[in-house]
């Protein structure tokens, strides 16, 4: 149903999106990463493949870069990585959710996609919107084949969540298993401690809880977008917890996001083991996965992060955020790995090889894919655009990237690591004002963003290595539908 709200909102809407031309002359847009036209950006929501294309929703904000009331934003593609944008797809504009269409996701069912996602209220009066005063309701849309959108249906609201849960349950993901339902929604309980609630349904309308996924000890006051997925036979739980304080170079960036193997059974008796990061850079949160058609579990995530003290230098070009590129997981040795999904490789061209030496300096194209290896048993130190450093020490076994504190690039970023036994292999992918680095094969992943300037009068970026041996091959990334 779409209301005199709506009506309005969409012409604000089509009001704000008409200055997207003026956006999309900023050297700093993105050729390969999802962004949003104008405006703000946040969580992937909705992923999909349905009829032949995939689907993408986001958390989006047309009027203000620096994030206000939420919509869903809408896009297509047929390979993950030439998306086209389809206007907004539901708009705040009923009482349930009238503070922001917030995170979920799609369950596809025969010539259906079955929306699920949070409508966030916030009810006048003196509250601390925690225990009182808030609502996370929980609803349903279903789009039919021609990207038409039924009527939202109230599902679940706060009083039908557990007692010990305050008023932050959010960001639905439903999936099935044989004949029924789950949906896991992420909570934050009483007394501040993070937990997944899990319910079931036979018809996608009526939901029973069917268990509550949480650590013994605390591990964070609240547990946003969590997803729950099988992987080579392994149940994984993903979710990002707030709160963890940081331990060395683990936990470093304001909020979290990362994932529990689970043993057990999920519905009854289980242990959540093994929390791993999902990415160590300084621009990642609230991913979400989904299947292909040919059965590949696909994971996006927020290129970004809530309350950093870093910024994105874009803001004050109209806009701000992207999302990582699709990465194909996979698991090996009980954990997963993350790799740009292979779809990436059909961009590849001028093919270039090297051997590496210390004291190279070379020059990348503005969007490129640089595959280094045989890089065993050295010290690594290589610099990108004068300003982001990517380091092994060999010694300590330690892998950092590191913005040069006098660079103009950083946009405040300082310094990320992990611990690594070796350092065997890297992929870098340089888009513009964006990074992914993968490292021995997916085990971690780095994601970045960076503002270097007059890319186009440079043609692209500069690489130095002042440190490393091995061998390399970059490709340019090229555009084409
Ligand atoms: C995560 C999150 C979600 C919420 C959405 C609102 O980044 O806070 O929990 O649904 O963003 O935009």
């Amino acid at each position: 149903m779409r209301t005199s709200l709506t009506k309005e909102l969409e012409k604000y809407t089509q009001l704000l999106e008409a200055q997207a031309s003026q956006v999309e002359k900023d050297e700093w847009r993105l050729k390969f990463h999802v962004m949003p036209p104008v405006g703000w950006l946040n969580d992937p929501n909705g992923l999909c493949y349905f009829n032949g294309e995939y689907h993408l929703f986001f958390q989006y904000s047309p009027s203000d870069p620096n994030g206000s009331l939420k919509y869903w934003g809408h896009y297509v593609s047929k390979n993950m990585l030439s998306w086209e944008y389809k206007g907004i797809a539901l708009y705040p504009d009923m009482p349930f959710d009238c503070c922001g269409v917030y995170s979920g996701s799609a369950l596809v069912e025969g010539d259906q996609v079955w929306l699920y996602y949070t409508g966030n209220v916030k009810l006048p009066g003196n509250h601390d919107y925690v225990n009182t005063g808030r609502q996370g309701n929980t609803i349903a849309v279903v789009m039919d084949k021609d990207g038409h959108m039924g009527d939202k249906q109230l599902v679940l609201t706060n009083e039908d969540y557990p007692a010990d849960v305050t008023c932050h349950v959010r960001d639905p993901k439903v999936w099935k298993d044989k004949d029924r339902y789950y949906m896991v929604l992420g909570a934050r309980k009483k007394g501040d401690k993070g937990c997944v609630l899990l319910y079931s349904s036979t018809d996608r309308m009526s939901w029973e809880l069917a268990n509550v996924l949480e650590t013994e000890e605390t591990f964070g006051f609240m547990w946003e977008c969590p997803d729950f997925f099988c992987l080579d036979g392994h149940n994984v739980l993903s979710f990002s917890p707030q709160g963890l304080a940081q331990n060395g170079l683990d936990y470093a960036n304001t909020f979290q996001s990362g994932y529990f193997m689970v043993r057990g059974e999920v519905t009854g008796a289980y242990t959540l083991e093994n929390f791993r990061e999902w990415d160590r850079g300084f621009d990642f949160y609230a991913p979400q996965t989904f299947e292909t058609g040919d059965g590949r579990r696909i994971l996006m995530g927020w290129m970004g992060m809530g309350e950093s003290d870093y910024v994105n230098l874009t803001v004050e070009r109209g806009w701000q955020h992207c999302l990582t590129l699709p990465r194909e997981l996979s698991l090996k040795n009980g954990r997963v790995l993350q790799n740009p999904v292979r779809e990436l490789e059909q961009y590849r061209t001028d093919r270039a090889d090297y051997s590496l030496e210390s004291g190279m300096e070379m020059a990348a194209p503005l969007c490129s894919d640089i595959l280094m290896e045989e890089l065993k048993d050295r010290d690594f130190h290589l610099c990108i655009d004068d300003g982001l450093t990517i380091n092994y020490d060999k010694d300590k076994k330690i892998f950092t990237i590191e913005f040069l504190p006098e660079s103009p690039i950083s946009g405040g970023r300082t310094a990320r690591g992990v611990a690594l036994e070796n350092l065997n292999s890297l992929r870098i992918l340089l888009d513009t004002s964006a990074v992914e680095i993968y490292v021995n094969g997916g085990e971690e992943v780095f994601s970045s963003r960076m503002y270097p300037r007059d890319l186009e009068i440079s043609h692209g970026h500069s690489l130095t290595l002042a440190a490393g041996s091995g061998k390399m091959t970059m490709w340019k990334l090229e555009e084409r539908e």
